[in-house]
Order: C-alpha cells, then structure tokens, then sequence
C-alpha cells in the first residue's frame, strides 16, 4: 500500500470510527489494561539481552506517537547522530481498539509525507474537534539528552539506559530511506532537570536508521522515522 495523505488520514480515523459509538473519544483513552509487551523487552536475536522492565512503582501515563527524523552528519565516514526531532501525538485511542492496530498506525506514520503531515494532523483536528498533537522531541545542547515537552507542561530530560535492536519484522523506513528500524530503548531522566516522568520506553520503531556502510555525504541528512514512546511516571 502506497501511503498518500488521505490513506494515512484514513489509517488514523479508521482508528477512531471504531470507538464512535455512543460517545466519540480519539483522545486521552485509558490506558489502564494497556501494557508493553514482554516481546518488546527482549533482543530478537539474543534473548538474554533485554531492556530493564518499568519499576513496581511505575505507571503507564502516556503513549504517544513520534513522527520526525533522526538526522545524521557524516564523520570521517561515518554516520553519526545529529539530533532528532519528532512532533508527538496521542496514540492511546488507537490501543483502546488494539495493540495491532496502534502498530498498524505507527508504521503508517513513517510512510506519510513529512510536508504532509501537519496539515493531515490539522485536518483531523477540524473533522474531530480532536487535539492529536500532545508534544515534542528533540534533542537539547549535546546529541546526547533527548528531551520531551508535552502540551500539558509535563517534561521529560533523559539519557539512554537501555538498548536493543528493533522488533523483529520492523518497518524498514521510508523509501529510499528505508535503511531499517532504530534501536529499541529505554530512556532514564537526568537528575535535577525537573522530569514530570520516570521512564520513557521508546518501541516499534519504523525507519530511523542512517545508510548502511562508509558514508561520504555533507551537512545532515535527515532519515524519516515512526516510533511509540510509552512513558512512565512513579
Ligand atoms: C538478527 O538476525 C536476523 C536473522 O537471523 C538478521 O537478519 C538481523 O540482521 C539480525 N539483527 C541484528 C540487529 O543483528
Ligand atoms: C547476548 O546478550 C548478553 C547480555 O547482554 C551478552 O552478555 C552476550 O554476549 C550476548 N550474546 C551474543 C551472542 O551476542
Ligand atoms: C533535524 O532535522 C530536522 C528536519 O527534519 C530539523 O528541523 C532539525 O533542526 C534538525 N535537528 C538538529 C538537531 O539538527
């Protein structure tokens, strides 16, 4: 399937028709019978290297979507991270429906036209009356903080502390773009930066990853990507 603006708006409301009655909700469902599953801890090829589980104390409070880029310069021929910005949005009325489906729309979502993707999300808003946009990511300072601003002024500052490579049969990315899945992780916040949240996981990548081999490129190339961020508060 060729994904057009209108299949992608057509991926996401057909997420929501399915809870259209009696009263319509395509934001802020509960997420209290939603959890990771125990696949998405696990390295698909080494099933003893796994990503640390949420704390007893942890709360699921959010899953949100990110669709954005990782973008690469390269470095004596190498590819290396430069930052990364995704705009954020509520996914959790896709996973009221199913974790299938919530899937389905995050791998639908590498494959949109990035100059396309705003004004989909405001089509949307109109149709719905449905704010679907619930923050940013990006990085802060170094290539090494990312860091998560949500509308509802909750945030989150962390580092990597955790990683293994993507889901088993990941979207591979967006053509020509399409060099596979980045790493699943598990982010931790940094101490005294104010983090609203504990723990944010980031799985079921699409796309993300630079081209593969010697790179030879100048400046900064941009690699569309799709991931769910699950995010955890004590
Ligand atoms: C995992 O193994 C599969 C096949 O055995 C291979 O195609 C894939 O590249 C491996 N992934 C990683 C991250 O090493
Ligand atoms: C599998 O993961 C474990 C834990 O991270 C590591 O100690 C081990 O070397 C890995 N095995 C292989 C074959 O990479
Ligand atoms: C990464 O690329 C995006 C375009 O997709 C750009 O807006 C952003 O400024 C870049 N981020 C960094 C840290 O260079």
């Amino acid at each position: 399937m060729r994904f057009t603006l209108a299949s992608a708006v057509t991926v996401l409301v057909g997420a929501v028709a399915v809870l259209a009655l009696p009263a319509p909700k395509y934001t802020g469902c509960s997420l209290s019978s939603v959890q990771i599953p125990d696949e998405a801890f696990v390295d698909p090829n080494n099933s003893t290297n796994t990503l640390p589980r949420p704390a007893a104390n942890e709360k699921l409070a959010k899953i949100v979507l990110g669709y954005g880029s990782q973008n690469y310069s390269c470095v004596d021929g190498v590819a290396t991270p430069n930052g990364a910005v995704a705009t954020l949005y509520d996914l959790s009325c896709a996973f009221a429906v199913s974790p299938e489906w919530a899937d389905v729309v995050t791998r639908g979502a590498v494959q949109m036209d990035p100059t396309a993707q705003l004004a989909g999300i405001q089509m949307l808003k109109n149709m719905f009356n449905a704010q679907f946009i619930s923050g940013v990511h990006y990085f802060k300072g170094d290539f090494a903080t990312p860091n998560f601003e949500f509308t509802d002024k909750g945030k989150f500052i962390g580092a990597v502390a955790g990683k293994i490579p993507a889901l088993a049969g990941s979207d591979a990315g967006k053509r020509p773009d399409n060099f596979g899945a980045v790493p699943s992780l598990r982010l931790a916040p940094k101490q005294g930066m104010g983090s609203t949240y504990s723990t944010i996981y980031r799985l079921h990548t699409a796309g993300g990853s630079p081209p593969p081999g010697k790179c030879s490129w100048q400046g900064q190339r941009q690699i569309p990507y799709a991931a769910q961020y699950w995010v955890y508060r004590t």
